[in-house]
């Protein structure tokens, strides 16, 4: 079965997380993924958070499978040479460096365009133009500039950032459709194209829902958040909502057997509208289908807390695996909260390829998120992230046909580090 991206060669000049997740996606769809990277160094997570000395961390590991590592000091002349041979031999150059960086190396998009016409240039910065434009950004930052943090966690406590990492992957994701749109339109012009995706942008698309309750406020209060409930006023701005629906079937995480020492013994439990009937039954409350204070889906949202405490009354009695085999029995739509012990475990998303386990020759065995699109004629396969470098001999002769002596010639200017001859032989 031939992979979807297959033939399409990726300059892949990532680091960190935002860019290296678009370009493992790439590459799990069949794209060549060839990732350059400092000599000696490499990547700054290959040594970041490291959990076995010596050993590339998996936060390298988990954001770079199915990629080809070649080391190239892009700084010195030989190297520049070399750089730019990848730009004529590759389809996109993927880069996620800080605003000026790639320009400084010499690669400008009007350079990159004249030199391969056909060449997509994908960026991620951490701002588009305006005022932040030159400013470097991490996850969080961008959680907080796009409208995250603001929204997120307890009306009376202070901002929070989410466990997803929506800025960094969330961008990645982004950028891949950018990429791959811009590969279709190539079909058509014959030409590539700029792609460029700003972290605060992708978290703000993210966010979609509350620049929505944003418009709302200007005509009244937010019905199905907690507060309104509570009578406690709006204010000019989205408030935080807990653990309130973003839709409108409200929802809350509720307790369940064993909370008290099980910090993950809890239930996400939406009150879908048209699942009241069983969920009154179920709670023990049939009264409430028919009495006119909790009939109809608005007049249940000023006694959402009194509502969401009958229903905990229920889900302490059971444990969320049980909770969740009754409820859905009626389908009511809950979820249980998973620990990421109880994920890495499951059987399920390890037979779909979602949790695998890979083999590493420094490292051994371990986890890791394998591809979550599901493709039927092009499945992924996931193989282990590449060592530092450990490509750099089989790219310069296969890829780039450099010649036995201008290979020699190449390594001999300290512009690749040291090749490993592994796969050349
Ligand atoms: C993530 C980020 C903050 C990291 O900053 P940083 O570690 O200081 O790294 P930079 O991107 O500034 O790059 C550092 C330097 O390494 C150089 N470099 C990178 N690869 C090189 C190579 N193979 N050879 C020679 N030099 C190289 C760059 O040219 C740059 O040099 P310069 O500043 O002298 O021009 C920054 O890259 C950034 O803001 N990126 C855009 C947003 C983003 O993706 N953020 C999320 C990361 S998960």
């Amino acid at each position: 079965m031939s992979k979807a991206l297959e033939g399409v060669k990726i300059l892949d000049f990532t680091h960190v997380q935002s860019g290296p997740t678009c370009t493992q996606l790439l590459a799990w769809f069949g794209a060549d993924v060839i990732k350059v990277e400092r000599p000696g160094a490499g990547d700054a997570t290959r040594a970041q958070l490291q959990d076995v000395p010596d050993v590339d961390s998996l936060y390298f590991t988990m954001l770079n499978h199915n990629k080809r590592s070649i080391t190239l000091d892009s700084k010195t002349a030989k190297g520049k040479d070399v750089l730019w041979r990848l730009v004529k031999e590759c389809d996109v150059l993927v880069e996620n460096f800080a605003p000026g960086a790639l320009a400084r190396m010499g690669l400008t998009w009007e350079k990159i365009h004249e030199a391969n016409p056909r060449m997509i240039l994908a960026s991620v910065k951490g701002f588009g133009p305006g005022r932040y434009e030159d400013c470097k950004v991490y996850e969080n930052v961008a959680q907080c500039a796009g409208g995250s943090a603001s929204t997120t966690g307890f009306r009376d406590g202070i901002p929070m950032v989410t466990g997803a990492q929506i800025g960094d992957s969330g961008t990645g994701l982004h950028l891949a459709l950018g990429i791959v749109t811009a590969l279709f339109h190539r079909t058509v012009t014959g030409l590539g194209q700029k792609v460029d995706c700003a972290m605060q942008d992708s978290v703000l698309n993210l966010c979609r829902v509350k620049l929505r309750d944003q418009q709302r406020l200007d005509h009244g209060p937010l019905t199905e958040y907690s507060q309104f409930g509570e009578g406690i006023p709006f204010g000019d701005s989205t408030p935080r909502a807990g653990n309130d629906s973003g839709g409108g079937q409200p929802g809350r995480i509720l307790k369940c057997k064993g909370w008290e020492h099980d910090p993950n013994a809890y239930l996400y439990f939406i009150t879908q509208a048209a699942v009241w009937a069983p969920i009154c039954d179920i709670i023990g409350e049939p009264d409430w289908k028919t009495d006119p204070g909790y009939a109809t889906p608005k007049a249940r949202l000023p006694h959402l807390n009194e509502i969401f405490t009958r229903i905990e009354a229920w889900t302490m009695k059971h444990d969320k695996f049980e909770a969740m085999d009754i409820l859905n029995a009626y389908d009511i739509p809950c979820g249980p909260i998973l620990s990421m012990k109880e994920i890495a475990a499951d059987e399920s998303l390890r037979k779909t390829g979602t949790i695998v386990e890979v083999e590493h020759p420094t490292r051994g065995t371990y986890l890791t998120v394998g591809n979550p699109i599901k493709l039927s004629a092009s499945p992924s396969e996931v193989t282990r992230s590449p060592l530092l470098g450990e490509h750099t001999d089989e790219i310069l002769r296969s890829v780039l046909k450099y010649t036995d002596a201008e290979v020699d010639e190449i390594a001999n200017s300290g512009a690749v580090g040291r090749i490993e001859k592994i796969a050349a032989e």
